[in-house]
């Protein structure tokens, strides 16, 4: 499963590409606003910093302005990958940008259904929102396991790439599940490597390795 990094905040991406376990950037209009940069410089500064794809999301609702917007921001990098939410316009712009080769990353997916028309548009990823859905009651996973099936159903070459991730657990359950891509947060990402009892045994390695009076080196 490959990880993306949830955010425009640079010196969190550097920091986290050098584990080399960054395998793309995803961002969305709320993340560029909190980073408090430039859209277009920010964008420009990620592909530079991941070779993977980085997400850029239009904010047109039209399809032709989509489309105008689609063209500025695929200009940036090769890598990177024009977001597009999931309405009848953004799967229109979609069919016309990844039929000439643009990655196109479907976001706000919210049902499986919707999962199946953004595969029928070609969309390199699809982007379903776990997090929003168990904010409000729901089971974000479920979609994740619905959508898995659809697309080993049919062959669908589109991308499941699982967004709004909130904790471990989500990474977790979207491996289980078979998903490509998770995309989380920088914090949630550190998060993976803890475990308490990790921590304790380097001490009591270290304390009885103390005791041998050795260095290696
Ligand atoms: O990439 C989509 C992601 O940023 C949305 O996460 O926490 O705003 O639901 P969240």
């Amino acid at each position: 499963m490959k990880f993306f990094v949830d955010t425009a905040d640079t010196a969190e991406i550097r920091d986290l590409a050098a584990t080399g376990l960054v395998d793309g950037v995803t961002t969305n209009p709320s993340l560029i606003h909190k980073a408090g940069r430039n859209f277009l410089e920010v964008v420009e500064e990620i592909c530079g910093i991941v070779d993977g794809p980085v997400s850029a999301e239009v904010v047109a609702l039209d399809h032709e302005g989509m489309m105008r917007e689609a063209e500025i921001v695929r200009r940036i990098a090769d890598n990177v990958a024009v977001k597009v939410p999931l309405t009848v316009d953004g799967l229109k712009t979609c069919k016309a940008l990844t039929s000439d080769g643009t990655m196109v990353n479907v976001t706000l997916c919210f049902t499986a259904n919707q999962a199946l028309l953004a595969a029928k548009a070609g969309a390199t990823f699809i982007s379903p929102f776990v997090g929003r859905h168990d904010d409000i009651g729901f089971d974000g996973m479920q979609i994740i396991s619905e959508i898995r099936t659809i697309y080993d159903n049919y062959d669908f070459e589109t991308q499941i790439l699982v967004a709004s991730v909130r904790h471990p657990v989500h990474v977790l359950q979207s491996a289980m599940i078979g998903a490509d891509v998770m995309t989380a947060p920088p914090a949630v990402i550190r998060q993976l490597f803890k475990h308490p009892l990790t921590d304790r045994g380097i001490e009591s390695f270290l304390a009885d390795w103390g005791k041998t009076g050795q260095s290696i080196g």
